[in-house]
């Protein structure tokens, strides 16, 4: 490989903290995400289960510390009505899932099972409400029912379907792509409806506040935020979305592992497109909200290829490579450096749709190159940001070029300072050479996902191919760092004074 070098400065006194919640995953009734990934059910199931929710798959999740999930959709929370899905699982009525795959729900896996499935995973719950085809009093029923701990109508409900106290859940978006599958609607429509839907969502005095998030923009629809932001009073919203996925192009959108060079460095073009999108958002939202009030949900993120052949078009099921862990690696540093404002995003989505951090078959479980970026950068969770100043070479396709490295530095409450550092190269190495302002440093170590080609994947027979190593690539001179980063890897150091 050849060689490049870069330099990096890291401040080290910190700025803004990086929400956990930045960490957040996204579980939607959608081909094998819930059923078979997920839920298994209770009865008679060989997967090892608890409540019908997969052991494996908890375990994975809780090494991973996922802040939050946020469930039912997706388009589907907005054709979704909780109330089918309380009650006993074999009186429940069926609907058809009509955006994807046309398969018939069976409501089996509701409200309770959700909820109770966020105390296994230690997670908070965010339930997306459905506006499009709902009620504001359907969805005012839904938030006495899990959060009411008095005597009413929907707490009596709960109590009599088994759970006494409410779960609290803080987390509530008020609709899905409310300009698309959530209804088509305009922004001003939706910046409406969203206030008397808001008014109704009520905080029912024992859940300390709810956090009511709005339906956001697609991608750089910057009118969309700007409506929402100038329209809907700051006392009635508490964060609006944004969603942006990688993808090539909606109409021909790439095979998820048999890819060439080209198509990789389209796809990190996308991804490196979020810097300037949440740039351009988070400009607008200061004009309103100059205090910062209002955080910007990425609440959908992550590559999106076409499906695994031979399987239901409609399941968006795809394989992960390690341009995933690419994606993530960038998109994750790309949430620190604002922070200020992101303070909450939902990678799309947890297992076996888009871009997962795991994959299921039948018993069998792997975890993805996305989940092992994900691991390794849970260290920066509610860590403060601290400034950095990168010089990256760049990485050229063509004439076209992008810059090669991207980096992130964070202290944890330990006094740990951890920097995660991507190099999407595909062929070269790239040096960086770190300086460390103010403080004295006594050791480093560290930890690299890195394979041998860009197409590389875990697969059933073969799911530990891709998993974080020991680093050995870093030297520290003083305050002086040295990195070498191979092509298409993840780097996380920790160091200690
Ligand atoms: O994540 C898959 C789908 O992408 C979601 O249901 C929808 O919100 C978005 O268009």
């Amino acid at each position: 490989f050849a060689q490049n070098t870069g330099e990096l400065s890291v401040q080290t006194s910190p700025s803004k903290t990086i929400n956990r919640h930045i960490y957040g995953h996204f579980a939607e009734h959608l081909g094998r995400c819930i059923y078979g990934g997920f839920y298994v059910g209770e009865n008679n199931s060989k997967i090892p289960n608890t409540q019908g929710i997969r052991n494996d798959v908890v375990d994975a999740l809780k090494k991973l510390k996922i802040p939050n999930l946020r469930w039912p959709g997706g388009c589907f929370a907005d054709t979704y009505h909780w109330k089918d899905g309380i009650g006993p699982k074999n009186q429940r009525p069926t609907i058809v899932n009509s955006w994807w795959g046309g398969v018939t729900e069976n409501n089996s896996f509701g409200t309770h099972d959700f909820l109770n499935m966020c105390e296994l995973l230690g997670t908070e719950p965010y339930l997306a409400g459905n506006m499009g085809s709902g009620a504001v009093q359907e969805l005012a029923d839904w938030v006495q029912y899990v959060n009411f701990s008095g005597e009413g109508p929907m707490s009596k409900l709960r109590r009599q379907h088994g759970r006494q106290e409410p779960w609290k859940v803080k987390f509530w978006g008020i609709g899905n792509e409310a300009w698309g599958c959530g209804g088509n609607m305009t922004a001003d429509y939706y910046a409406n409806e969203y206030r008397k839907y808001a008014t109704f969502v009520s905080d029912w005095n024992n859940s300390g506040g709810l956090f009511r998030i709005a339906s956001g923009a697609n991608s750089a629809d910057y009118n969309w935020t700007e409506v929402l932001m100038k329209n809907i009073p700051k006392n009635l919203i508490e964060g609006v979305a944004l969603h942006h996925y990688s993808v090539i192009d909606w109409d021909k959108k790439g095979p998820s592992t048999t890819f060439n060079e080209q198509q990789y460095f389209t796809t990190m073009q996308r991804a490196l497109f979020m810097d300037e999108l949440i740039q351009k958002h988070t400009a607008i939202m200061d004009k309103y909200d100059p205090q910062k009030k209002v955080a910007l949900v990425v609440d959908e993120w992550g590559g999106w290829y076409e499906v695994e052949p031979g399987t239901n078009p409609g399941f968006l099921y795809q394989q992960n490579t390690m341009r995933d862990a690419m994606i993530a690696g960038t998109t994750l540093n790309i949430f620190h450096k604002y922070c200020d404002r992101v303070r909450m995003a939902n990678l799309a989505q947890a297992v076996n749709v888009l871009q997962a951090v795991i994959l299921t078959e039948d018993e069998k479980m792997l975890l993805t190159p996305t989940y092992h970026v994900m691991e390794m950068y849970n260290v920066h969770q509610d860590a403060s940001l601290l400034p950095l100043t990168l010089k990256s070479n760049d990485y050229n396709v063509g004439n076209a070029k992008l810059p090669a490295v991207s980096a992130s530095a964070s202290r944890d409450k330990n006094g740990l300072v951890h920097v995660s550092l991507v190099n999407i190269d595909a062929k070269k190495d790239q040096e960086v050479t770190l300086d460390i302002k103010d403080a004295k440093f006594k050791s480093v170590s560290g930890r690299i996902l890195s394979s041998k080609t860009l197409q590389d994947h875990n697969t059933f027979d073969n799911p530990n191919k891709i998993k974080p190593a020991n680093f050995k690539g870093a030297n520290l001179r003083g305050n002086s760092l040295k990195v070498k980063i191979p092509p298409f890897s993840v780097v996380v150091l920790e160091l200690k004074s």
